[in-house]
């Protein structure tokens, strides 16, 4: 069957990942739906080649109108967040990130969808202190988690219901993702364009796994043609320390990066108080060190993505490559100012 003629939906389309899976989608000459929030800023996807249909992961009904029909489904939508959180908000993330994953699946498995794709976390693969945590490491419920990776490793759990239930469904497991058509923007969207702009007064040093954007689409389109269905797999490009990253920001926007490193234990102190403040004075101001974002970054956690690479034949690309993508996106959409490195010389 030609990729015309594959119905593919997509949810988070306006999203991160979802922005450059659905380019790639296109450019690959799959017919794509995108299954949207009303009145949400769903400004990645204009003028692109997309049937609209709008809902709530929420409401089942809407959920049913946007899969039937569909061949295929990219599950990206999720309230990505490293909040710790009130009451209400563990009780909304987990009606996103849980009850809207069962949704999907349910009306997937309802209308016959031929294979789910569903993108997973990191934050849901168990922790290993000593090596790098492969699909097998369990995620441990007693470890001080983020109420998000709590939901994920739910989603995960879920997916395995619907497969033990007929449905053909893979995990797609994502690192903390850099590149282009960031348009929310994320938190390290907003991280790289404040560095630009000269409005980033410290850091703190850490690590990370990070995937790129390019990567990560690579992956879901992977797991969709090669995947064993029921299974899960990690797709990271490489573990960065936040050292190196701001070596890497200085060389793609051309700028110093802040005088001030802020030892971690000084940050989680800071950040502690931050949470306590912030909910109940600035409920709405976005923040970059969440207590929990800290704790992850002291973490240096690493993954083996050697089943994707073994099963799938999955290769990464550079990471300076997505951070140069991410900062040309950001430029040429008048979020930088001053630009001390003319666009185009970067990759
Ligand atoms: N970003 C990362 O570093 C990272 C790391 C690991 C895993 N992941 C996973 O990758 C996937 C995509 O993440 P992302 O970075 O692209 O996230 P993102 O930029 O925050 O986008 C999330 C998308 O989900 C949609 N969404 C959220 N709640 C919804 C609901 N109730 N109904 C319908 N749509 C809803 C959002 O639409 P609205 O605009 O309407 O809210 C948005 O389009 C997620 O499953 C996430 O868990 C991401």
């Amino acid at each position: 069957m030609s990729a015309s003629a594959v119905k593919t939906l997509v949810t988070g389309g306006s999203g991160h990942l979802g922005a450059n899976l659905v380019r790639r989608l296109l450019k690959d000459g799959y017919a794509v739906r995108v299954f949207l929030r009303k009145g949400s800023n769903n400004t990645a996807l204009d003028g692109l080649d997309v049937e609209r249909v709008y809902g709530d992961l929420r409401d089942f009904p809407s959920v049913v109108a946007a899969v039937r029909g569909c061949d295929r489904i990219y599950h990206c939508a999720a309230n990505v967040s490293t909040l710790d959180g009130d009451t209400h908000f563990k009780q909304e993330i987990y009606d996103c990130n849980v009850t809207g994953t069962i949704h999907i699946l349910r009306a997937a498995l309802d209308t016959g969808v031929e294979r789910v794709v569903v993108s997973g976390s990191f934050s849901a693969i168990g922790h290993h202190p000593s090596q790098p945590s492969d699909e097998t490491v369990p995620f441990n419920p007693f470890y001080p988690h983020l109420p998000y990776g709590f939901t994920k490793s739910c989603v995960w759990h879920e997916c395995l219901k619907a497969y033990a239930d007929g449905l053909n469904v893979v995990i797609a497991t994502s690192c903390a993702i850099l590149g282009p058509n960031d348009f929310k923007p994320s938190r390290m969207g907003r991280t790289l364009i404040d560095f630009a702009n000269g409005k980033l007064l410290a850091y703190v040093p850490g690590g990370f796994e990070f995937v790129a954007a390019r990567d990560i689409v690579e992956g879901h389109i992977l797991a969709m043609e090669k995947g064993r269905p029921g299974q899960n797999y990690i797709f990271s490009t490489q573990f960065v320390t936040v050292d190196e990253l701001m070596g890497i920001f200085e060389e793609v926007t051309g700028r110093d990066r802040p005088k001030l490193r802020l030892p971690g234990a000084v940050m989680a102190g800071i950040a502690g108080v931050a949470d306590f403040v912030f909910p109940r004075f600035f409920p709405n101001m976005p923040r970059r060190f969440t207590s929990g974002a800290v704790r992850i970054l002291r973490m240096h956690r690493r993954a083996d993505c050697s089943k994707a690479k073994n099963e799938l034949g999955y290769q990464t690309t550079p990471i300076k490559d997505a951070i140069c993508e991410a900062y040309e996106c950001f430029a040429r959409r008048g979020l930088i100012q001053n630009q001390t490195i003319p666009l185009g010389i970067g990759i």
